[in-house]
């Protein structure tokens, strides 16, 4: 059967070229995809090669780009490298646009996923062109069935003054009943409480709908989604999972979480999804719940355990094989798995509500328990701040997961000073490297400086115990003791020589 099943809708089937000649220049495009799953296969190809085709003749074309989240190197990788875009926005991870925006080319606005979409809603960002979203399937009544992200597209959807769908053939027919798309989310002052008690309640409708008249494209494809595979465990990231499942355990014992747990989020990155590889692996865990943003390989592993009762997050962020296995198994999983649109997986009433489990990947933690978790040496960016925001500061308890080392041991994760504030230490309850867990609730600076030092790398830990002597001594006050001449000094041998250690 085809899958475009609306009369209506198969009047404007045409090519991606013509549709990608529907844009113009300046145009702000809200896209979708998320962590590489759901993003429009076709447009973005045609789009950068007319913007080559175009500069190559002298004019130029440039628009603005809007996501859910990070996309894919025929999507974010082609735009960026066509020189097609002259904004992102709300988090990438991708190596060609990473480029671009630390080369200058792009203005970047790395926002929260959980206000993302909001903030073209409220018109704060001025209008939405274009939007271009992929879906399964149209139904003869027109509504849509979305794919393996939801992300913003409620969003673009109904803010756009046009809409392009790309209809994928690739996407398994039986995610049909796995989306709950609620959409009463309004402006203030006219919203109200979201009716969401559990992670795995459905509150809303299994279809996407737009408005017929503005849709001025209908694109087939049939490509695959295109994820990375994550990085095999190592003993590292294997000795971390274990650290924040024996913590979690022992909170359960504590008497401060139920035996169950609470639902868990776990984000992006290969150490977040070796902490779910833990959980796998104990014999104790079971009946697990998860309000998060991203379904990882770890959770279906999770799910074919049956361990995981329930998983509610916004998209899929799988490796090729765990995406083949989603697609011929669908029906199976969606009996497990709800997608939602981001401001609701990531809405952070709901996950202080539910008293969501965060567990974060990060670039670097300070002394004092301050997070880094977008910038390489204070001015790089990596990927974003994504999601973790909207968890860790709404989090029953907030955990920040990563080996104490990066780049074979010239770089300490564990710093004096963290060179860029993404989540402040009013918000971090917990951070695990391979040493160990420092568990920070309750305490106060000083106390939470001894804490973080056990930590950090044998090779370090001397060096920062130095610092935090030095500090109390120089420092004009000893509630949060610096050294400012000395507290980015590790960054700045890091940049100069190609190590924090002194040579
Ligand atoms: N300084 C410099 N580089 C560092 C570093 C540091 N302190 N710590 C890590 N890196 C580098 C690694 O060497 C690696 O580089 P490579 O790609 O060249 O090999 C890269 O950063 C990724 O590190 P890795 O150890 O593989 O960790 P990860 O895959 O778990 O990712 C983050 C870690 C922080 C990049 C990732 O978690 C992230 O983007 N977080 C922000 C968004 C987020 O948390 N989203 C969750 C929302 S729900």
């Amino acid at each position: 059967m085809s899958r475009i099943r609306s009369p209506q809708f198969q009047n404007k089937i045409m090519s991606a070229d013509d549709a990608a000649a529907l844009i113009n220049d300046g145009d702000q495009l809200g896209l979708s995809g998320f962590t590489g799953s759901g993003y429009p296969k076709a447009v973005p190809g045609a789009l950068s090669r007319r913007v080559e085709a175009a500069r190559a003749a002298g004019d130029d074309l440039r628009i603005g780009l809007c996501t859910g989240a990070s996309t894919a190197p025929e999507c974010d990788g082609e735009l960026a490298g066509a020189g097609a875009v002259s904004f992102r926005m709300p988090y990438q991870s991708d190596p060609v646009m990473r480029n671009a925006i630390n080369a200058g080319d792009i203005d970047y606005c790395d926002i929260h996923l959980s206000h993302s979409g909001p903030v073209v809603r409220h018109g704060f960002l001025g209008s939405m062109d274009v939007a271009v979203v992929e879906v399964t399937a149209i139904t003869e009544s027109g509504a849509l069935i979305p794919s393996s992200s939801i992300g913003n597209n409620n969003v673009w959807l109904d803010s756009a003054k046009k809409v392009i769908l790309e209809v994928n053939e690739w996407q398994s027919l039986d995610l049909e009943g796995m989306h709950d798309l609620y959409t009463e989310v309004h402006a203030p002052p006219h919203n109200v409480p979201i009716p969401l008690v559990e992670p795995g309640d459905r509150i809303g409708a299994t279809t996407l709908h737009v408005d017929p008249d503005k849709v001025i494209a209908v694109v087939p494809t049939n490509a695959a989604d295109r994820n990375t595979p994550f990085k095999a465990l190592d003993d590292d990231s294997k000795t971390i999972g274990d650290f924040y499942v024996d913590f979690l355990l022992n909170e359960a014992k504590q008497g401060r979480l139920p035996k169950e747990l609470l639902p868990l989020q776990s984000g992006v990155g290969n150490i977040a999804n070796a902490v779910l590889a833990g959980l796998l692996a104990h014999p104790q865990v079971g009946h697990l719940t998860s309000y998060t943003e991203v379904i990882q390989d770890g959770m279906v592993d999770l799910i074919d355990a049956g361990k995981l009762d329930v998983a509610s997050a916004t998209a899929f962020s799988l490796s090729p094989e765990a995406a083949e296995k989603m697609n011929d198994r669908a029906a199976f999983y969606r009996k497990y798995i709800v997608l939602r649109p981001q401001e609701i997986s990531n809405n952070p009433e709901i996950i202080r509500r539910l008293g969501v489990l965060s567990c974060n990947g990060m670039v670097e933690a300070d002394l004092y328990g301050n997070i880094n978790s977008t910038h390489i040496m204070g001015s790089r960016m990596q990927n974003g701040i994504g999601g973790s925001a909207d968890f860790t500061r709404n989090a029953y308890i907030s955990a920040f997961v990563s080996p104490s080392t990066a780049k074979g041991g010239a770089i300490s994760c564990i710093v004096p000073m963290v060179s860029h504030h993404d989540h402040t230490e009013h918000d971090v309850m917990v951070v695990i490297t391979e040493q160990g867990v420092a568990d920070l609730r309750g305490l106060a600076p000083r106390k939470r400086a001894q804490a973080i030092l056990k930590v950090a790398h044998p090779t370090y830990r001397p060096m920062l115990e130095e610092y935090v002597e030095r500090a109390a001594k120089n420092a004009n006050g000893l509630h949060t003791p610096h050294d400012l001449a000395e507290a980015l000094s590790w960054h700045v041998r890091m940049l100069a020589t190609g190590s924090m250690l002194p040579s």
